[in-house]
């Protein structure tokens, strides 16, 4: 869907208010769903859209919000005082605007773009002024409510301000508007803050245009898009759908998995088809998982990729890292950031690795730490080695061990120090110097042996 397509739009997104019910110090749209600051949604959306001129209204903890709104691409303009949505959307330089319009809320993170583009053809079809998205819900809470004289749209009023027959209407406003720029620089200075909450309601702007016969339209839709995160219940509730439409998702692709309940996947992650996941596994982030794949009860990864037919056993912990294919990594492996593990690999239980590379079929079976190395191919770590990276400078040294090199358990390297390709190293040994290519370096003290020593010493 191109710009072109949808023609000259614009979207205003309101993200200035506090969040009170959140009873968070993070502003409302900093929260995260599933893994993302619940504001990129409508943002990524606008994205999709092509939707160039997206202005972004900030007041509450703008400075935070700013951050991310840029990061993004995106322009902020500020409401200098949160005085209610009407006064949110004056607060965008409405002289600037042109076309047409999209106003939504910055609390809204199931929309999607196929849902605005019907809306938008939908309010050009019917030369529409201005566009409400409504929906029926069983349970309507605060919404405000959608009233209606026969097929037309008379008002919306506050949950806060409606007599008890009015909230008996299941019909809602979603907080999603399409509108002409020249509807809302006319009317939206019209509008008073005269009711129970004294803020100026953006909703308001349905009865003026109303009472001037212009065209103003429901557009009713799918309860999904009014649903709107206002208490931390909500948040949790956000999450969850979006994790769960993922695992379905993925379960209609072609990936195996156990227990699907138990299974979190954020929407970012790819997984590729005839990987199995087992309970209890969750994935973030960038994380992208290669076929054949099986990823053990328990196990976390994040923003990391996993090779094709990688086993990932359970209790593991993988961040910002990458596994080459058939590789095997845990049970109870820790993979920190900035690890890069060959293909047929194997990292064992209670293994931590960081900020390290290792070539293609390596081992390190039992209780290691890797952390600052450069691991060659075809090399056996024994059982306890530790590379010693950290010095009391506090600087991080870097330890160098060649192709084929075999470790002795109970090894360590005190970095930087480079060991040669083919080098053997004794089990138990300290290692201060470079060892040369094919050379054995062992440096423990010599076994002393005291015969008939117990029976002597107790005479
Ligand atoms: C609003 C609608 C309500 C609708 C609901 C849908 C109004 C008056 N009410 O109520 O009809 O059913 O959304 O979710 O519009 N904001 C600002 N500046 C402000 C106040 C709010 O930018 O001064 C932003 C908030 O950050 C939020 C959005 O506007 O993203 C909506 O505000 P919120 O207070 O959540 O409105 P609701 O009470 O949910
Ligand atoms: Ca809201």
């Amino acid at each position: 869907m191109s710009q072109k397509h949808l023609g000259k739009l614009s979207a205003i997104v309101l993200a200035a208010g506090k969040g009170t019910r959140m009873k968070s110090p993070l502003p409302k749209v900093l929260h995260p769903v599933a893994g993302l600051p619940l504001l990129t949604y409508p943002l990524s959306v606008m994205r999709s859209l092509e939707i160039d001129d997206v202005r972004v209204i900030v007041g509450h903890g703008k400075d935070l919000v700013t951050q991310l709104v840029n990061s993004l691409g995106f322009s902020v303009y500020e409401q200098k005082e949160q005085k209610g949505t009407g006064d949110a959307v004056k607060s965008a330089d409405l002289d600037t605007l042109e076309g047409e319009v999209i106003i939504l809320n910055g609390d809204h993170p199931l929309i999607t773009a196929q849902d605005l583009k019907q809306a938008v053809t939908q309010f050009r079809n019917e030369k529409a002024a201005l566009a409400v998205i409504t929906a029926d819900l069983s349970q309507p809470g605060n919404y405000g409510r959608i009233v209606r004289q026969g097929n037309q749209l008379k008002a919306i009023v506050e949950a806060k301000d409606a007599s008890s027959s009015t909230l008996e209407i299941k019909e809602i406003n979603s907080g999603i508007y399409i509108a002409k720029a020249d509807v809302l620089k006319k009317y939206l200075p019209k509008i008073e803050s005269a009711n129970a909450q004294g803020e100026y309601y953006l909703t308001d702007i349905i009865e003026l245009c109303v009472a001037d016969s212009l065209t103003v339209i429901p557009i009713k839709t799918d309860p999904r898009l009014a649903f709107g995160v206002n208490s931390q219940r909500e948040l949790a509730t956000a999450t969850k759908s979006l994790m769960k439409s993922k695992v379905n998702q993925l379960l209609d692709d072609g990936v195996i998995m156990t227990d699907p309940d138990s299974v979190y996947i954020e929407p970012t992650v790819s997984v590729d088809a005839g990987v199995i996941l087992q309970p209890n596994v969750y994935l973030r982030g960038s994380t992208k998982i290669g076929s054949f794949a099986v990823i053990d009860t328990g196990s976390i990864v994040i923003d990391s990729i996993i090779g094709n037919g990688v086993q990932v056993k359970a209790y593991s912990h993988i961040e910002k890292a990458s596994i080459g294919k058939t590789t095997q990594v845990g049970p109870y492996a820790r993979i920190r950031p900035e690890s890069h593990i060959g293909e047929d690999c194997k990292i064992g239980n209670f293994v931590e690795t960081k900020k390290i590379t290792m070539k293609n079929k390596s081992k390190a079976s039992h209780l290691t730490y890797l952390g600052d190395a450069e691991i060659g191919e075809d090399v056996n770590i024994g059982c306890g080695t530790i590379t010693c990276n950290y010095a009391p400078d506090k600087q991080k040294y870097k330890t160098i061990i060649g192709d084929g090199a075999f470790i002795g358990s109970d090894s360590q390297f005190i970095a930087p120090v480079s060991i040669g390709d083919h080098a053997v190293i004794g089990s138990g040994s300290v290692i201060t110097k470079d060892v040369p290519d094919h050379a054995l370096s062992v440096t423990r003290a010599k076994q002393f042996i005291k015969d008939n020593y117990v029976a002597e010493k107790k005479d």
